[in-house]
């Protein structure tokens, strides 16, 4: 199978205010996660999937993210002077990735105004989009798959997941109609955290969009909305109304593994799942968790 490279942004210019004060002097994509901040995950993800172009947005403390995908000769020369190899592999894998190019987003005006702000980088290209706090399990498959459904039919995708009905009010919500594919379904329209009766379906976006370049001119002419912010979700709202402006927008129905690490309770969470299945950390925290349970 030949793939086509599609280039990757990753918007990372939020204020990250539910981690306060671990967000005030670092962006909470660069918290670590075991061991790895959270974007090289996504960075990995975006790679795995065929991207080797990835444009970083940033706000404040972007010095960290660019640093991250940097290299840092000291520290190499040292571990390669001590022979530690596994260390430096460590260190170095981050800036071989692959091609990490960063935009100031300026003010944090919404994840919307965030994206608008990768126009010139993305130019008249369909490009993905993966949010630097949500991280896919790397042996479940999502957006090689959204980036196929794409091509294959000419649209706008998104991604979902089935949540519990009473998590519902804390996503995007997709109103939908079923497809010949059981993974696909068609979006007729999106609202913004409803509230569980009025939820069209179980079904919420998560961080993961295939867009096509006529978002950007959609983008141009959203007006602020939630919070005063330019929201991604209305520029989608709008595409899925018509269809004209650029094909349908469909949503690939996400069953995998997914680790929410801009919400605390769920990167407590993924440190310890993503330990537990890690071959150096997994037995002994498992031995311990086991034991920790015993004791609640
Ligand atoms: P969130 O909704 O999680 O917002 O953004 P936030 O401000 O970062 O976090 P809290 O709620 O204050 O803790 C979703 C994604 O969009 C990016 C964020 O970095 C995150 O990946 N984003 C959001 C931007 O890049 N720019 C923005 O103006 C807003």
């Amino acid at each position: 199978m030949t793939r086509t490279s599609i280039k990757a942004v990753i918007p990372a210019a939020g204020l990250g205010t539910r981690f306060l004060p671990a967000t005030k002097a670092m962006p909470k994509e660069m918290l670590p996660v075991v061991d790895k901040p959270a974007i090289q995950y996504v960075v990995e993800e975006a790679v795995a999937a065929g991207s080797d172009d990835v444009l970083v947005v940033v706000g404040r403390n972007k010095n960290a993210l660019a640093n991250h995908f940097d290299r840092v000769t000291e520290l190499e020369h040292t571990l390669a002077q001590k022979g530690d190899d596994s260390k430096l592999e460590k260190v170095m894998a981050a800036s071989r990735l692959a091609d990490v190019h960063f935009v100031r987003q300026g003010d944090p005006l919404g994840l919307g105004h965030a994206v608008l702000r990768a126009r010139k980088h993305v130019g008249n290209e369909t490009f993905a989009v993966l949010l630097g706090d949500d991280l896919i399990d790397a042996r479940d498959v999502l957006l090689s798959r959204m980036i196929e459904v794409s091509r294959t039919q000419s649209a706008t995708v998104i991604a979902l997941m089935e949540v519990d009905p009473s998590h519902i009010h804390m996503y995007g919500c997709a109103a939908v109609d079923a497809t010949g594919e059981d993974d696909v379904v068609k979006v007729k329209y999106l609202v913004e955290k409803p509230a569980a009766a009025d939820a069209p379906s179980n079904l919420a976006v998560i961080g993961r969009y295939v867009l096509k370049p006529e978002i950007f001119d959609v983008l141009e002419k959203t007006e602020p909305g939630k919070g005063g912010e330019i929201q991604l979700t209305d520029a989608l709202e709008a595409l899925a109304a018509d269809e004209e402006i650029a094909g349908p927008v469909l949503g690939v129905v996400f069953r995998g593994r997914r680790y929410d690490t801009g919400d605390r309770l769920d990167y407590i969470k993924s440190n310890v799942l993503l330990a537990l299945d890690r071959d150096d950390l997994g037995p002994d925290l498992s031995a311990w968790v086991k034991e920790l349970a015993e004791r609640l």
